[in-house]
């Protein structure tokens, strides 16, 4: 775990009030035909500076509660607000102080890095040389040669596309930053250089994340706490050796996630 700058007291980063999400039955994409429940009742509240982990098996509702908060999806029932906005009447204030990397971030393939990001930058309104020399800065701190920030995205590995997807992120300098599985598909080394990304945003920024990931070590490392959610609901929530104190004879935080969850990742799609 990584130095704790919470600001007790203060607004929360994130509020949560028992939210519910439900989706159309939609057989091509899930197999079923009932509406399905992907979010049940979720409250939970992340603060200022905290780096605060999601873990849950496939389909378990992480990133509908992320796209909650993301103003990409409405609340059926209950509440969020971030830094004490509601993301339903406060939309554009919420949409400036965050930002989210997701698993499915799309770029123009044939142009580079810099190229992606500072048309990024356009969008965002950010222009100019300051924009470039952060760009730049950003992509070195994540381990770009010269040649692989001007090389088209379509020549780079996966790992370095993800290091963009963040990078993009990162442009307008969020308050609170999502992270939809940061590090999934990464090489160990592609790995470590986004999580200490991370670790350095929190000590040296003191920006709010939260992330999903299935990496129990990554968790431990980076999150100041932790909720285990399962089928749309928080099954568990506080730091490790909280999570570790409330069950018997666990060792590891993947011992608490399969007493809690009790089932092999991903079969949660048999379940009705
Ligand atoms: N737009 C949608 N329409 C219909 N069902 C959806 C939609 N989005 C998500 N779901 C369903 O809601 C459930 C939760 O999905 P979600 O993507 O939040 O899970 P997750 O915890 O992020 O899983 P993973 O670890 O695989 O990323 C799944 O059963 C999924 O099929
Ligand atoms: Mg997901």
């Amino acid at each position: 775990m990584i130095a704790q700058v919470t600001t007790a007291g203060a607004v929360p980063a994130i509020e949560v009030r028992e939210v519910h999400k439900r989706f159309a039955g939609d057989r091509k994409r899930n197999g079923r035909r009932k509406p399905f429940i992907a979010v049940n009742g979720v409250s939970l509240r992340v603060e200022q500076g905290e780096v605060f982990g999601l873990l849950g098996a496939n389909g378990s509702g992480k990133s509908t509660l992320i796209r909650l908060i993301s103003t990409l999806l409405y609340p059926d029932a209950g509440s969020v607000s971030v830094f004490g906005h509601d993301v339903v009447r406060d939309q554009r204030t919420v949409r400036r102080l965050l930002n989210r990397v997701s698993v499915e971030a799309s770029f123009f393939k044939k142009l580079s890095a810099i190229e992606n990001l500072m048309y990024a930058g356009r969008l965002y309104n950010l222009s100019g040389r300051e924009t470039r020399e952060r760009v730049v800065e950003l992509l070195t701190q994540l381990g770009f040669s010269k040649a692989k920030i001007r090389a088209p995205l379509e020549e780079l590995s996966r790992g370095m596309q993800q290091k963009v997807a963040i990078s993009r992120a990162l442009m307008t300098r969020p308050k609170l930053l999502l992270l939809d599985e940061p590090t999934t598909g990464l090489d160990p080394r592609s790995k470590r250089d986004v999580q200490e990304l991370i670790a350095n945003l929190h000590a040296q920024h003191g920006v709010t994340c939260v992330l999903t990931t299935h990496d129990m070590d990554e968790a431990e490392r980076l999150c100041d706490r932790i909720s285990i959610i399962d089928r749309g609901r928080i099954v568990a929530l506080g730091t490790v050796e909280e999570l570790k104190a409330a069950q018997d004879g666990v060792q590891t935080l993947e011992d608490v996630f399969f007493e809690l969850v009790g089932r092999a990742w991903g079969d949660e799609e048999d379940d009705e």
